[in-house]
């Protein structure tokens, strides 16, 4: 247990860090940031990697549960052009006003909320009437019947190894399911990542 606890407080946090900077990762974060304004929400905010891709925004609330995760993302905040605030709280209780946010960016977040129906409930409460949820997310194929099955079977062992994470999430459908519409979306596989969590989507959500 003592192994487990310095696993997840010293070495998952740089694992974190290195496996999110992924070439196809930072290429998804230039393509869905380049274009958001004004205030953002972002919920698991990790170590901070999304902050050098915003070009437009004036504010950043940077909700991230885990303190030894937001360490890491100091240098990235001192050096954010705009103000980053961080909010240290669960995306299942969002400390927001209803239809209060503006943008709510989530990338690679919504494979490790423990309760995700809650947590999307709690994104659609606080977005405001014409906002937008930008998000990019690992997900569980449709379309490779064994790839599949194995991301079933491995989810158990990859949420001890990497903090909650599910690799078998269908991201599109909780979030129609929860009263969400699209204007943008697309699946795309990132080739330089394990064939287990590879497949990607990509979307702008809206209320309905
Ligand atoms: C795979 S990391 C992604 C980090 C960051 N969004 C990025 O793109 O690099 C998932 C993040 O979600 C955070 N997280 C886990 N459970 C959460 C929850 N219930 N609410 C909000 N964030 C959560 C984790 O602490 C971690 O920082």
């Amino acid at each position: 247990m003592m192994i487990y606890k310095f696993y997840q407080q010293r070495i998952f946090p740089h694992l974190l860090n290195q496996v999110m900077q992924t070439p196809s990762m930072m290429d998804g974060r230039a393509e869905l940031l380049g274009k958001v304004r004004g205030e953002v929400l972002e919920i698991g905010f990790g170590t901070g990697l999304n902050l050098p891709f915003y070009q437009e925004v004036d504010q950043v609330y940077a909700l991230e549960p885990n303190r030894d995760v937001y360490q890491l993302a100091q240098k990235r905040v001192f050096d954010a052009p705009f103000h980053v605030q961080h909010i240290q709280a669960s995306a299942e209780k969002l400390p927001f006003a209803d239809h209060s946010v503006e943008n709510i960016v989530s990338t690679w977040t919504m494979c490790s909320i423990a309760n995700l129906d809650k947590a999307i409930q709690e994104i659609h409460r606080v977005l405001k009437p014409q906002g937008t949820l930008h998000l990019i997310e690992h997900v569980q194929y449709h379309d490779n019947n064994t790839l599949k099955k194995l991301q079933d079977l491995l989810t158990p062992i990859q949420k001890v190894i990497a903090d909650g994470c599910h690799l078998n999430r269908n991201i599109e459908l909780e979030l129609l399911n929860a009263n969400f519409k699209f204007s943008e979306k697309y699946y795309f596989d990132a080739e330089d990542l394990p064939k287990i969590g590879r497949r990607m989507f990509m979307a702008r959500a809206h209320k309905l």
